[in-house]
This record gives structure tokens, C-alpha cells and sequence, in this order.
């Protein structure tokens, strides 16, 4: 396995960031880890790095428990921290070759691993370019060549797509499958659940510092097996509405998210019609009505009651 936690417990005075989380990333797997701003996912990695300390728990990396990660452990790791971090004023390839020195590589093995790490990212053409001249996405492919040119065993990868173009995007997911091709574990943190059902095999879902729910995609979306996901657009949202439509019997959780209400409702207990009849009362205006397949979304709708992106 190749990292554990048990019972991590991290508080930032009354705030508990992260509560009492377990959890098991296997050998090789892509694990998702999702959930919304401020679930505790950035925390839970710096714990398992050591980056924070932690008020109660047990970590182990690799199968070997430790209070403080170890400079050779640290080395099998690569992290693609949430704020991109690079240096301005070098060139693309310095950055690297800085980070991969960092992580322990000299020589030739530092040569070939800078080299390889700027084409994984598609940046070989801009080596010799400082990234104060690149896209926001093309700086995100730099921070992730920095953490791994030394060909690390674990990638975490902390939403390494937020703000930038679908192009990178797609480049970014297409080489989280690489590197699991080859062997690494990586954990993709992320509150974009179409990138995390794209290429994780396992999600862990957080919410206030817990997890909520855990296993592979179908596993979760079997938890909302019994329910059905109602999609409404209006034109104009209030909180009338958004009552009105929590009344309908049968309809177990509703959130608004901008013009759209996202209705986590039984399945078969509830007619579309009978929904939209008391939005309208309600003074609704309605542009769209539908009923969507499961997702990860409706799985964190109908633990939660609230929409992933609020
Ligand atoms: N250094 C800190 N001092 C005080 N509170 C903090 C600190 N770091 C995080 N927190 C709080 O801990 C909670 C979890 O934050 P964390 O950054 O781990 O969330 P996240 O899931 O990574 O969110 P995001 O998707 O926005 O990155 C939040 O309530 C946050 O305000
Ligand atoms: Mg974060």
C-alpha cells in the first residue's frame, strides 16, 4: 500500500480542517480525492507529506509508519502543490533541474529525467523560455515536470487544472494515465467531478474535513441507486422556489446553483411534472427540466444536500 492514514485529526483553532480521516491508497491506483472549497483536501496531503503536523493520528508512506517523513521517502514522492511554484526568473528547464536536484538527482539521471519530465508535459519547445512568458496553463505543466523528473513511485497531484484551457487539461489528464501506466500511484485531488470520473479509479469524497463516502465510481453511484437527479433551469432563482420545491414529498434533497436547481429526489416517487407544477406556484419562470443519470455529483447532492460547487 502505498500510503495509510488512520484517524487524522488536524485543527486550526476552532476549525477542525481535517476530522479523523482513514485512509488507504493502493499501490498503483488513481485516487480521486473530492470534494468542495475548504473539505480539507490540501490539509490532508501536507499531513501525509509532514508539510503540516497533525494533532492526532498515523500515517504510513510505503508500508513504514512515521512521525516525520524521511529525506529517501521524500524522494520516492512527487507533489504538485495546489499554488503553482516556480521561479520566474528561470528558465523552464532551471525550474526543473532545480526541483530535480532537490529531490536528489545529479548527472546524467538528472539530464535524461529533466529532459523526459519538459516532453511529458509538452514543453520541450519552451525549455529555454522563463514562465513568466507562458499561459497559466502551460505554468501549471511546469509545476507538474518539476515533481517529476525524478520519476517518483507517488504523484500528488493537489487540482492541477484549476484556470486553465481545455487543451492543457486534457494534456494534464491524459498524463495522470501515463504515469499510472507506468506504474506510479497518483492521487488527484480536484472539486471538478467530470476530471475525477475521467480518470480515477477510486474517489474519496470530503466534506468539512471528513470523508463522506469512499470506493470506485460505481460503488458511489450505487449509493444514490434509489434516488434520481432532477435538473431544473429558471430564469430567475429565489429561496421561495427553492422552499416551494423541498415540500414536494418524495423529493429528498434540492440546492440552487446559480439559474439551476439540482433536485436529489426518490426514484419513481416523484413525477417531473408535480416538481415543476409547484416551482411555477411558486413564481418560477422555467426554461429546462430533466432527469440525469447518477454522478459523482448527485452522489455529494444526496449525502450533503448541496451542490459540489457552492
Ligand atoms: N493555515 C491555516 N490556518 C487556518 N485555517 C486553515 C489553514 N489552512 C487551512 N485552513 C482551514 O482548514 C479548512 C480546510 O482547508 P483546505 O485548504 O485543506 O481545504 P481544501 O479542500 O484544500 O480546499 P480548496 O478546494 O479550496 O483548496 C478550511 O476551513 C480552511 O479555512
Ligand atoms: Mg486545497
Amino acid at each position: 500500500m502505498a500510503v495509510r492514514t488512520r484517524g487524522v485529526v488536524k485543527r486550526y483553532r476552532e476549525v477542525v480542517a481535517v476530522d479523523n480521516v482513514d485512509l488507504a491508497i493502493d499501490d498503483g491506483e488513481i485516487l480521486g480525492l473530492l470534494g468542495p472549497n475548504g473539505a480539507g483536501k490540501t490539509t490532508v496531503i501536507n499531513g501525509i507529506l509532514g508539510l503540516t503536523g497533525f494533532d492526532a493520528g498515523e500515517v504510513s508512506i510505503f508500508g513504514r509508519t512515521m512521525k516525520r517523513i524521511d529525506r529517501d521517502t521524500r524522494r520516492r514522492i512527487g507533489l504538485v502543490p495546489q499554488e503553482i511554484a516556480v521561479f520566474d526568473d528561470l528558465t523552464a528547464e532551471e525550474n526543473v533541474t532545480y526541483f530535480g536536484r532537490l529531490y536528489g538527482l545529479g548527472g546524467s539521471a538528472l539530464a535524461d529525467g529533466v529532459r523526459s519530465a519538459l516532453e511529458f508535459t509538452g514543453l520541450s519547445e519552451r525549455g529555454r523560455q522563463k514562465p513568466k512568458t507562458f499561459s497559466g496553463g502551460m505554468k501549471r505543466r511546469l509545476n507538474i515536470a518539476c515533481a517529476v523528473a525524478h520519476r517518483p513511485e507517488l504523484v500528488i497531484m493537489d487540482e492541477p487544472t484549476v484556470g486553465i484551457d481545455p487543451q492543457s487539461r486534457n494534456h494534464i489528464l491524459e498524463s495522470v494515465r501515463a504515469l499510472a501506466r507506468d506504474g506510479a500511484t497518483v492521487v488527484y485531488t480536484s472539486h471538478y467531478m467530470e476530471e475525477v470520473e475521467a480518470v480515477c479509479s477510486r474517489v474519496v469524497i470530503m466534506d468539512n474535513g471528513r470523508v463522506i463516502a469512499s470506493g470506485t465510481q460505481s460503488d458511489l453511484k450505487a449509493l444514490v441507486a434509489d434516488a434520481e437527479i432532477v435538473d431544473i433551469e429558471l430564469e430567475r432563482m429565489s429561496p421561495d422556489i427553492v422552499a416551494a420545491v423541498r415540500g414536494v414529498s418524495g423529493v429528498k434533497e434540492c440546492a440552487s446553483d446559480g439559474t439551476h436547481l439540482r433536485i436529489a429526489a426518490e426514484r419513481d416517487g416523484v413525477r417531473l411534472g408535480r416538481i415543476i407544477e409547484r416551482a411555477v406556484d411558486a413564481g418560477a419562470e422555467v426554461l429546462s427540466a430533466h432527469v440525469e443519470r447518477p454522478t459523482l455529483e448527485s452522489v455529494f447532492l444526496s449525502l450533503t444536500g448541496r451542490s459540489l460547487r457552492d
